[in-house]
């Protein structure tokens, strides 16, 4: 039986399950090639259904991640909180049902939409709460027979944090915090009183700036903005920190007197800003420790599942980890809002039709593939000279190639699900080079250049680098790198001394395996650089959008399947 699972605002995506596996999953921001796209995604639904050789009739369930009635709790809420006048809610209920193409009023309309668009069919569409889609994506695939979750975001419907247990194919909320307490609302607003743009997906800027400061104004964010409290709870306050205002750069007086001006965007970075990061990041750290911690004692539970925007914390997933009372861990790597297509169709599999789980997901890669005479051809259309050459050749040759400081894009296999490339669409480069980072991200991708950049390391050498037992095929982990072991890979340790490494399976990964593989006899060097393949736009999906990107860059060389060009 077919199910498919969509998120139809935000990062919209969808997945098509078959008897409780995964069959194909995407994000529609990578066929329509705008980042973060928001709106039906229909792409990426002829994708799942072409990947599977079905058309929509085939699908007997359709899973949405949204239950667009309790929105209006939502506003309601606002309403009685005085966050927002009468007239101006009355304006946002006209706004919402006059817009019911993309907004969550127009959700209810998507049974309707999709026949009109795919053809007739005799589904049973479901609307399905946000959070739970969150927690199903991470424990029903996390292989565990039970485990507490956590899922936390900016917002769900009204949710922003949901407690819950799962037990084999049933889910169990313990615990809802709602608006306005908000760890990933909190986060955004200190990603735009640093300049950046929380539309732009930019907390990754804070967290990798974070480590640059000090934690100076740690008892100012502890005490006034964003405070725990005993019962497993935390309190954001918004009179002195509002999302919303901070959506349109504009902040309190308190804040003001406390951190100081906020920064323009393109202003130049100073000591400041960076212990502004650092703290926002520790309170952020601490309190998710703290709400753990309460998880923890209220379930008993041995095992931990994480999914929402938070779990992209890396660095706060790492301090979880090593810190929190829990002994194993499974962070769903599309654990942003794509992810909830995949816990929708979950939850309609194993909740609601009660079918047993046999499922783990062990690698992301469930988008479209290309076979190498397809990518050839899209060469020869492009008027691209290159060499079509057998593993045994191509690899070693690359290898030897990215040893003496070559930038490769690399194309290999089915795209990743979620935003972290993972080896089969990914600029690689040699991690020895102190200089490696600088030259990605400021002369090939063209972004800040204290981005962090992170390692692909053979999964049997995690241990060894990071000095304890580690695997994550997902680079959703910071840890510390062992001391001895930070100066042979440079590029990959950040000024803090961490890493957030991919550990690549010989199992599920055999060809890029291999490739660090050969690295490492020419080199000793276990492991390359990894970063996503795309400079200022989503992730290239089809070989045509790596040759353009190719051909608008500059890097040394681009491997399609086993096609390989060489710039001059
Ligand atoms: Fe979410």
């Amino acid at each position: 039986m077919y199910i498919l699972g969509l998120t139809t605002l935000g990062d919209s995506a969808a997945t098509l399950i078959h008897d409780g596996e995964i069959v194909a999953a995407a994000e529609e921001e990578r066929f329509s090639r705008r980042k973060h796209h928001s709106g039906f995604p229909y792409q990426a639904t002829q994708f799942c259904l072409d990947h599977a050789g079905i058309t929509i009739a085939d699908v007997a369930h359709i899973g949405l991640y949204w239950k667009p009635w309790v929105l209006r709790h939502k506003a309601m809420q606002a309403l009685k909180a005085g966050l927002v006048s009468r007239e101006m809610f009355k304006a946002r209920v006209d706004r919402g049902v006059a817009q019911v193409g993309d907004s969550y009023l127009g959700m209810f309309r998507h049974p309707r939409r999709i026949r009109q668009h795919f053809g007739q069919s005799n589904f049973r569409f479901h609307f399905l709460e946000h959070h739970q889609c969150h927690a199903a994506s991470a424990f029903f695939v996390s292989g565990f027979e039970r485990a507490a979750i956590m899922t936390w975001d900016g917002t769900g419907e009204d949710t922003t944090t949901l407690f819950s247990r799962g037990v084999n194919n049933s889910l169990e909320v313990l615990k809802r915090i709602k608006l306005p307490h908000s760890l990933g609302q909190f986060y955004s607003a200190v990603t735009n009183f640093l300049g950046f743009d929380m539309f732009g997906g930019d907390e990754w800027k804070v967290m990798g700036l974070a480590a640059y400061g000090q934690p100076e104004y740690y008892d100012f964010f502890a005490k006034r903005v964003l405070s725990v409290n005993g019962d497993h709870d935390f309190h954001l306050n918004i009179r002195v920190l509002d999302h919303h205002l901070a959506k349109r750069y504009l902040f309190g007086e308190e804040i003001g007197k406390a951190l100081g001006p906020p920064r323009q965007p393109g202003e130049d970075l100073t000591q400041r800003h960076w212990d502004i990061a650092a703290s926002a990041q520790k309170v952020l750290e601490d309190t998710a420790l703290h709400l753990v911690r309460g998880l923890h004692e209220r379930t008993g539970e041995k095992n931990l599942c994480m999914a929402g925007g938070v779990a992209f914390n890396s660095v706060m997933n790492g301090r979880i980890m090593t810190q929190s009372p829990f002994k194993h861990y499974f962070v769903q790597p599309a654990a942003g809002d794509a992810g909830c297509s995949l816990g929708a169709a979950l939850i309609i599999h194993h909740t609601l039709l009660r079918q047993p789980r046999r499922f783990r997901m062990e690698h992301a890669y469930y988008g479209p593939g290309f076979a190498s005479e397809r990518c050839a051809a899209a060469l020869q259309q492009a008027g691209l000279k290159f060499e079509t050459l057998p593993d045994e050749e191509l690899l070693p040759r690359v290898a030897l190639l990215l040893s003496k400081g070559a930038i490769f894009g690399w194309f290999q296999g089915r795209m990743e699900f979620g935003p972290r490339a993972l080896g089969n669409r990914s600029f690689i480069a040699d991690p020895r080079r102190a200089d490696m980072r600088e030259l990605l991200n400021k002369k090939v991708k063209l972004r800040e250049w204290f981005r962090p950049l992170a390692p692909s390391m053979k999964e049997e050498v995690a241990a060894e680098v990071f000095g304890r037992p580690h695997h994550d095929p997902f680079m959703i982990t910071v840890l510390h790198v062992a001391d001895d072991m930070r100066e042979r890979f440079p590029a990959v340790v950040h000024v803090d001394g961490t890493a957030r490494p991919q550990t690549v399976s010989q199992r599920t990964n055999p060809r890029y395996w291999q490739l660090i593989h050969e690295f490492e006899k020419l080199t000793g060097c276990p492991m390359l650089l990894n970063t996503s393949f795309n400079i200022q736009e989503p992730i290239v999906c089809r070989p045509e959008d790596a040759i353009k990107t190719f051909r608008g860059a500059n890097f040394d060389g681009l491997v399609l399947e086993n096609n390989l060009v060489l710039r001059r």
